[in-house]
């Protein structure tokens, strides 16, 4: 059995399709998110899908003073990590956090200031351990900010140049970094949002993270089309981008 991979937001459906790929190929796992039951039911069905070890435990990535110790909990209960995948995140309500800044904190929060919250932790042990990967997931939206999603869009936008930065200091420790940038995905976060195109499915994010892992990625788009399409969007001169209904 290979050692084990902390997965953060582990009921989200990019994270089981992630938690599949990986228990297939003979991980073990530890699972965290805030729901505790449905991570239960989780690690059983991979348990028995794959015989292999899956653990699991309460996180709330809110809770930024905990951090360290979380970190240090799962290290105790599974020795030493392979590596740690994040996919906790929250659209929110776009329309209300343009005007309440309330409702935009806590996307930034949960989305950025989160995020590198947890990562410090890990990129730390990662650094000593000298080996082993953190892989995060953003989104095309952190690409580019636009009036529909510029609150979300600009946390996963802030955690893709911290994601960068945490690649270039820790490459010479020989850790991956790899950042995730899905397209729109059909997952409980989207269900039923109006305006979706060329909607992937988690299987297919999960499936590109473990070969992106293997292939020592710095940085996937998926589906990879999601690359040409961003590129394009980010020639747009600003002059007439910022006239664009989008
Ligand atoms: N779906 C898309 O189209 C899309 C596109 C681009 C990027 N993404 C990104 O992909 C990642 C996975 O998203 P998904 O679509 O699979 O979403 P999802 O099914 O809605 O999952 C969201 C995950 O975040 C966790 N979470 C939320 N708040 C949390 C908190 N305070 N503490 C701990 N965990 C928390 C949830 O766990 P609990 O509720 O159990 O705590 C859940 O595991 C996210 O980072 C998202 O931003 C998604």
């Amino acid at each position: 059995m290979k050692r084990p991979v902390l997965i953060l937001g582990a009921t989200s459906a990019i994270a089981r399709a992630t938690a599949n790929a990986l228990a297939e190929k003979g991980y073990s796992l530890y699972l965290a998110s805030r729901d505790e039951q449905e991570l239960g039911r989780i690690a059983q069905d991979l348990r028995v899908r794959y015989h292999t070890d899956v653990q699991y435990g309460f996180y709330d990535i809110g809770n930024l003073e905990r951090n360290p110790l979380f970190f240090q909990q799962v290290l105790q209960r599974t020795g030493e990590l392979e590596g740690v995948i994040l996919a906790i995140g929250e659209l929110g309500k776009q329309t209300a956090a343009i005007h309440d800044f309330n409702e935009a904190e806590k996307i930034i929060r949960r989305n950025y200031v989160g995020a590198c919250a947890i990562l410090t932790p890990c990129a730390d042990y990662m650094e000593k351990l000298k080996k082993g990967f953190i892989v995060a997931i953003t989104s095309v939206a952190g690409d580019r900010g636009r009036q529909s999603n510029y609150v979300y869009g600009s946390a996963k936008g802030g955690l893709t140049i911290f994601l960068q930065g945490l690649r270039n200091r820790l490459s010479a420790s020989g850790v991956q970094v790899m950042t995730v940038k899905p397209g729109f995905v059909d997952t409980a976060m989207t269900f039923g949002l109006p305006g979706m195109f060329l909607v992937a499915q988690p299987s297919q994010v999960g499936n590109a993270i473990v070969r992106g892992i293997e292939k020592k990625k710095n940085e996937i788009y998926v589906p990879w089309f999601w690359s040409t399409i961003m590129g394009v969007i980010k020639c747009i001169p600003e002059r007439l981008f910022k006239n664009m209904k989008l």
